[in-house]
């Protein structure tokens, strides 16, 4: 085997290949790693430490600092990933007074952008004496497909389908649905769709699933894995397709669809515009039409949109994440509907009728109560336990509404105040932490801004005259 720098070696390979490898090797400024996640913690550490950090043992220090002192826990949260080095916090916050659908919850709440929890809670308090939040479940189907090719007779197919494949693939999953058909959930329906006007020869078996409380993703996706066992077996084994037709079956992938647009909650709030009074001496009336405005812009704005979306998903993903489901999943599905017109638009509306004001979003969002790390996570378990155990319909309506408060917190500042007077407030912690400002010095300038504008600039300067002052 040819030798090249510093302990690469590189396996049998022709002349040219060795010449192209040998030059992006002396190009490299750091070594491949041979059976990396078969070393232990500490070997990773030391070779991370020694490869890419120049043996600075501070960095070493850094990760341990994080280890939990509780090695039962810790193992615990090593083994949720691989090559587990450290653990990564985030603060894990509360936001009270949420009156969703009559009961008074608290919102669990990870997050490290500052301002999200207060947000939470300045809008639950809002609506708490204004008859809370109301919410509907208006559906909860979830979605996956197989994806496959077959260059024969779309009729054929089709008929066999309905004649013969559907109730087969039913029957083949029998196994794999009995546990979630006896919670009362299960496969709902399996169709075959034609796609073969956007790509050649491509079909899909779409099938929706009720999965009750879990989120479903291991069983969906072994429904449909045995779809395509499924329907190669029936196809190939059946005389009534061609050989060149048996040939051209392909199944490319059996996958969920993160997409779910039948899986969705409405969450709402609404109140006589004279009752929306703001303490920063806009009139009632004002307040809603700039508000109105302001989510008619992002209806019609993808620019606005975008961020409008990603402050209702400051406080969607926060719950998420602290009920342990999958935020990137829950991210994916929420922009792909804010785009189902064709133009990326936002996922909240407000109506002003009769002098009544209304808003309202409609979120689609797939999570579960059940399975994955609800039962591993104790902060997912304490997460679970402060929500009174919800069911994962109930899980759906508490997100939409943390996606609510935070739409209404985010508009009712830039409609006012703007947000930096709030957001800084909130920042202004982190700015004393990077200075490494005493506590006394943090209780000096949480006074000293009472009634300032907090800004980068502004603390930096006082700091410094504090610091001269003291010498
Ligand atoms: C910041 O994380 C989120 C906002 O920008 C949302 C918005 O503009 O609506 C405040």
């Amino acid at each position: 085997m040819p030798f090249v720098s510093e302990g690469i070696f590189l396996a049998q390979v022709s002349n040219a290949n060795f010449l192209s490898l040998t030059k992006i090797a002396l190009r490299m400024k750091h070594r491949p790693v041979e059976g990396f996640s078969k070393k232990s913690k500490q070997q990773k550490i030391d070779w991370l430490v020694n490869e890419y950090l120049g043996g600075d043992t501070a960095y070493t220090e850094i990760l341990r600092q994080y280890w939990n002192d509780d090695a039962a826990l810790q193992k615990l949260h090593d083994e949720f990933s691989e090559n587990t080095l450290s653990n990564f916090y985030m603060p894990y916050g509360i936001a009270p007074n949420f009156l969703i659908d009559g009961e008074l919850l608290a919102l669990p709440m990870a997050v490290e952008e500052s301002s999200v929890v207060a947000a939470a809670s300045k809008a639950a308090k809002f609506w708490l004496d204004k008859g809370g939040f109301k919410t509907t479940v208006i559906n909860e189907r979830k979605l996956g497909h197989t994806h496959f090719i077959y260059k024969g007779e779309g009729i054929k197919l089709q008929a066999f389908f309905n004649h013969h494949l559907r109730d087969k693939l039913f029957e083949d999953t029998a196994d794999i649905t009995k546990n979630m058909r006896a919670r009362g959930g299960g496969i709902l329906d399996i169709k075959l769709v034609d796609k073969t006007a956007d790509l050649e020869g491509y079909y899909q078996l779409k099938a929706s699933f009720d999965t009750r409380d879990s989120m479903g993703a291991n069983f969906i996706n072994s429904c449909l894995e045995q779809f395509g066992r499924t329907l190669v077996n029936e196809v190939t084994g059946d005389a009534s397709f061609t050989e060149d037709e048996k040939k051209s079956l392909q199944v490319v992938m059996n996958i969920l669809s993160n997409y779910t647009p039948d899986c969705i909650v409405r969450a709402e709030v609404s109140c006589k515009v004279e009752d929306l009074k703001d303490d920063s001496g806009i009139s009632p009336e004002e307040f809603a039409n700039k508000f109105k405005q302001a989510v008619t812009i992002a209806e019609i704005e993808p620019y606005r949109a975008t961020t409008h979306n990603k402050g209702i998903m400051n406080g969607v993903d926060a719950v998420v994440i602290a009920t342990g489901n999958d935020f990137r999943a829950v991210e994916a599905c929420a922009h792909t509907y804010a785009s189902r017109s064709g133009s990326y638009s936002s996922l909240t509306h407000c109506a002003i009728e009769d002098g009544v004001f209304r808003f309202w979003l409609d979120l689609p969002v797939s999570v579960g109560v059940v399975g994955g790390l609800t039962a591993l996570h104790p902060l997912v378990r304490f997460s679970l336990a402060l929500l009174g155990k919800p069911s994962a319909t109930k899980l759906m309506s508490i997100l939409a509404v943390s996606g609510l408060a935070q739409n209404f917190a985010a508009l009712r500042s830039l409609v006012t105040t703007g947000i930096q007077k709030g957001h800084m407030k909130m920042h202004l912690m982190n700015i004393l932490n990077q200075l490494g400002a005493t506590d006394d010095e943090k209780d000096y300038f949480v006074n000293y801004f009472k009634d300032k504008t907090v800004s980068h600039h502004e603390v930096i300067a006082e700091f410094n005259r504090l610091k001269k002052e003291s010498i």
